[in-house]
């Protein structure tokens, strides 16, 4: 992986005349491993291939429509390295091959292997168990985030991020809220946008950065991949008036939720908030479909 010398366009969103903001399109950055996965894997990858192990292979964990699943596929596939992905629910095992996610990933050259509900919450017997019969493997915690990851989340940031007040990111792990709480600018206050209920996303991002930068505001609805009507009205009007496509897991409950704090007066008249697009638009047409089959006003993703 290399620093991709291309300009991240930061884009103007004309929302409010109280404020003004702006979204980095993060998502640009390659046309598969997007937003934030880039910069969580690359610090990982240079340092797993300066190891120069005899039997290389990526393992990593994720749900049915992950976009870290999506990622690691593909970065193993233009890398030449097999890869493993743990999937959460067995049912999935049966629905996989109608899953743009998991197809893709399939075709990418990855092994799905697929565990139940309860292994998979123990996730760290589970890497135990890979790690004791691949030993030479880069095992990916889920979400892929660990200290490389935090690291790798500084070039989300540059020169033209530096005189924003508030910088805004979905948050599942946490890592890519770390990464930015690490980095940011002294007096440049974090937002980070939950769309998982997790009460330990706040421990786990502070046990990533010594910096209590960083504010956290629930925004996943009625629950991580649970998608309503309101919110798929929501991401179609915010493309159609602003040409930001935002997938309706991350960045369009994180932009939901800052444009109703704009609405409620949150940000002090001026303020500069930079939101940033972490990608996650590979499962979007899946889910869409998906819904349209269902023709139900919330569905839940496996
Ligand atoms: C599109 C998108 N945005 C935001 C996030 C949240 O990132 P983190 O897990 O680092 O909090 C993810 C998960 O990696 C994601 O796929």
């Amino acid at each position: 992986m290399k620093i991709p010398h291309i300009h991240i366009p930061i884009v103007r969103i004309p929302y409010s005349p109280q404020v003004e903001l702006y979204i980095k399109r993060e998502d640009l950055i390659h046309p598969e491993i997007s937003g934030n996965k880039y910069w969580k894997l690359f610090y990982n990858i240079q340092a797993y291939i300066a190891e120069n192990k005899a039997t290389p292979m990526l393992i990593t964990f994720g749900g049915a429509y992950s976009n870290h699943i999506a990622a690691v596929a593909a970065l193993g596939r233009d890398l030449g390295l097999p890869t493993a992905g743990i999937i959460r629910g067995e049912e999935v095992a049966d629905l996989w091959a109608d899953n743009p996610t998991l197809s893709k990933a399939h075709n990418d050259g990855m092994e799905l292997c697929f565990v139940s509900r309860t292994e998979y919450r123990d996730k760290e017997k589970l890497s135990r168990g890979f790690a004791e019969r691949f030993p030479d493997a880069l095992i990916l915690p889920e979400g892929g985030t660990n200290p490389l990851a935090v690291k790798g989340i500084r070039h989300m940031l540059d020169r033209r991020t530096k005189d924003f007040d508030y910088l805004c990111s979905a948050v599942g792990t946490g890592g890519t809220v770390a990464g930015l709480a690490t980095y940011a600018e002294e007096g440049q206050k974090v937002i980070g946008f939950k769309v998982v209920n997790d009460p330990d996303t706040e421990t786990r991002i502070l046990s990533f950065t010594g910096r209590k930068n960083f504010t956290l505001k629930e925004a996943w609805g009625r629950g991580y991949g649970k998608i309503t009507d309101e919110l798929l009205r929501y991401t179609e009007s915010f493309e159609e008036q602003y040409g930001v496509p935002l997938d309706p897991i991350y960045t369009g409950k994180m932009m939901m939720h800052l444009t109703a704090l704009i609405d409620r007066g949150y940000f002090p008249v001026g303020s500069r908030i930079l939101a940033f697009h972490t990608g996650g638009l590979q499962g979007k047409a899946g889910i869409e479909a998906m819904l349209q089959k269902k023709k139900k006003s919330l569905i839940n993703l496996p």
